[in-house]
């Protein structure tokens, strides 16, 4: 465990932040569980599994633990690398790498990029977040004999999605306000371990119900003929960027806060390792739990034969199931979803803290205030989003996930391993872990970052 760590922005660097003193996070433990909690997210729990079972069940996991070690976990300590080499925000980071002015101006452009990313991120998750709190009051309205107050959280309309995005968002900024240690921290501590207990207890029920050996075979037998589909290998890449929350900035404002005394390599790789197992481990809870909603003579194949939309199933096949599951339904609902709303929690709060921190120290003005500002602008997008769902939502979700996340992580491996000087770049990794350059991680990593991955990223999307 490490002390806790407090920086001052250098004056003569950029102007953002000048007398800022960044607080950070008070121990390894804490760290990790808040950048284990922002890349534990709705990615894994929801996405993971439904993507593993609509593409060839284990073979889409082999190719998403081969992305995660080849493409994901070399850009996770790039990012993170960024963020403590310069402790400021991610513009401020990314725009100090070099003296060019050329280098500069091309960083403050992807610093904005990757931030506009990140609120567009927030804006979409904070709807599907708000879904989520929904559906855990709904058993307990219903239970309180509030049955018109139950139907109408669980009915798609524009008064519920605004409320419900409100109240998440309204969560999530009061977290943020509370600062890094105080308010990150803290809250990623409590929430963290109630994630993996949650998880395991529901897919440890979960699998000796009737019904359930179905969904595990669908998702532990490989079909390996689908494995060079290509868009099998697009939907796992992106999926292991989304993941591991890459490409966003987010993991980048966390590392600004991180201990000069931590192994950036070694942090990182227990934070990817951390998301995947939650990953693997989601997928022992969701398929078996639609086969077993199968099994109690609810539909997960739609007329074409193939498995029902994500949403589809989250939202309708597994609610189905708790009702038909008698007066412990209700409490497996409730843990459900309140599994969903933690593991959203956590990462929206990652999502939160890159632009607030950014405007905390280009504008030098008070967290709190600041967090109230930009939680307000960013419900303010989603509210935008849900009065033109139809046009928007999926649109804003491509726009993100699928092209900015890749391109922008990319971007960032690039400006680290090209722009900035090799020397300080050795210099960084060594903090923490004086003997890197006799390891195998110094001789492979840096050239692996500068040449593999941009021409293995552009190989999947060609
Ligand atoms: N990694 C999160 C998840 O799996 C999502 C996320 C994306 C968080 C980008 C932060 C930044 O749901």
């Amino acid at each position: 465990m490490t002390s806790i760590q407090s920086t001052t922005t250098a004056p003569s660097d950029i102007s953002a932040g000048e007398a800022s003193s960044r607080s950070g996070f008070s121990s390894r433990m804490g760290f990790v569980m808040a950048a284990a909690g922002s890349a534990v997210g709705l990615g894994n729990i929801w996405g993971f599994p439904t993507q593993a079972a609509q593409n060839g069940g284990a073979a889409f996991l082999l190719v998403y633990l081969i992305m995660v070690v080849v493409l994901a976990y070399p850009m996770l300590v790039a990012e993170l690398t960024i963020g403590r080499l310069a402790k400021k925000n991610p513009i401020a980071a990314l725009s100090s790498l070099s003296e060019k002015p050329l280098w500069r101006k091309s960083g403050i452009l992807a610093g904005i990029a990757g931030i506009t990313t990140l609120s567009l991120i927030l804006s979409f998750y904070a709807i599907i977040a708000g879904w989520l709190i929904a559906f855990m009051i709904e058993p307990l309205a219903r239970m309180a004999g509030m049955p018109e107050v139950a139907d109408w959280l669980i009915n798609f309309s524009t008064a519920r999605n605004m409320t419900m995005m409100a109240v998440f968002i309204l969560l999530t900024t009061y977290i943020v306000k509370n600062g890094v240690s105080n308010g990150i921290e803290a809250w990623s501590k409590k929430l963290m371990p109630m994630l993996f207990i949650l998880l395991i207890a529901l897919a440890g029920y979960i699998v000796t119900l009737p019904g359930a050996e179905v969904g595990l075979k669908m998702y532990l037998v490989p079909d390996f003929s689908r494995i060079l589909e290509p868009s099998l290998l697009v939907s796992a890449m992106g999926q292991a960027f989304f993941s591991l929350s890459i490409g966003t900035c987010a993991i980048m404002a966390y590392g600004s806060y991180l201990s000069e005394k931590e192994n950036l390599p070694k942090t990182a790789g227990i934070v990817a390792t951390l998301d995947t197992s939650v990953a693997v481990l989601a997928g022992l809870l969701i398929l078996p739990a639609m086969t077993v909603a199968q099994a109690n003579g609810v539909a997960i194949y739609g007329n074409d034969g193939t498995l029902l939309s994500s949403d589809t199933l989250v939202f309708t096949v597994l609610p189905a199931l708790f009702n038909n599951m008698g007066s412990i339904g209700s409490i497996v609902a409730v843990a459900f979803f309140a599994l969903m709303t933690i593991a959203a929690l956590t990462s929206s709060i990652s999502m939160l803290e890159a632009p607030v921190n950014t405007a905390c120290e280009y504008l030098d003005q008070p967290r709190p205030k600041m967090a109230l500002v930009t939680g307000s602008i960013i419900a303010l997008i989603s509210a935008i989003i849900i009065l033109n769902f139809g046009e928007l939502f999926g649109f804003v979700i491509t726009l993100t996930t699928v092209y900015a996340q890749p391109i922008l992580a990319m971007a960032f491996g690039l400006l680290l391993t090209w722009v900035l000087h090799r020397d300080r770049l050795l210099k960084e990794l060594k903090k923490g872990h004086p003997e890197l350059e006799q390891g195998l991680f110094w001789k492979i990593w840096p050239w692996y970052v500068k040449f593999i991955c941009p021409v293995m990223m552009l190989m999947v999307f060609i």
